[in-house]
């Protein structure tokens, strides 16, 4: 059966809430779905020294790796200005997408959400085709 999509958007949404983005003001949300049926929530952590800042995806990939999950069945971001209106769709960074790309199959879909009546469903393979990966260091 496929997952509850709006769930996950409204777990993003409420993980954005979280967001410490004092720099760019740009808040972030994710939810992380795991095979076993639990929900990790990630928001965008930013840091005066700005690199350090860690993206919203990769707080909830840490957070349920650091659970001792591994297993994934989808994640679902939205992203915007902090104080704007509506949303529209963010997209994973490039580093985001390759972090997802060490845990998730070419398959697994990524909810890329205004709210949760409105989202669009991508594969990892859309958004990092011919990406390198665990396997490439077996050959
Ligand atoms: N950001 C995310 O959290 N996820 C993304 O996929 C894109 C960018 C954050 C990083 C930074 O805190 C802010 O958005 C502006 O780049």
């Amino acid at each position: 059966m496929r997952p509850d999509y709006g769930m996950l958007v409204r777990e993003a949404i409420a993980a954005r809430e979280n967001a410490y983005v004092p720099y760019s003001r740009f808040a972030v949300g994710a939810a992380l779905l795991t095979k076993s049926g639990a929900v990790y929530r990630g928001c965008n952590v930013e840091n005066a020294s700005y690199t350090p800042t860690n993206c919203a995806e990769r707080t909830a990939v840490f957070s349920a790796v650091c659970a001792g999950e591994r297993e994934f069945e989808a994640i679902a971001v939205v992203g915007g200005g902090k104080d704007a209106g509506p949303l529209s769709a963010c997209f994973p960074c490039g580093v985001c997408r390759q972090v997802l790309a060490e845990f998730c199959p070419p398959d697994f879909p990524i909810i890329i959400a205004a709210d949760e009546q409105h989202y669009q469903v991508f594969t990892l393979a859309d958004l990092l085709p011919h990406s390198f990966g665990p396997s490439d260091l077996t050959r």
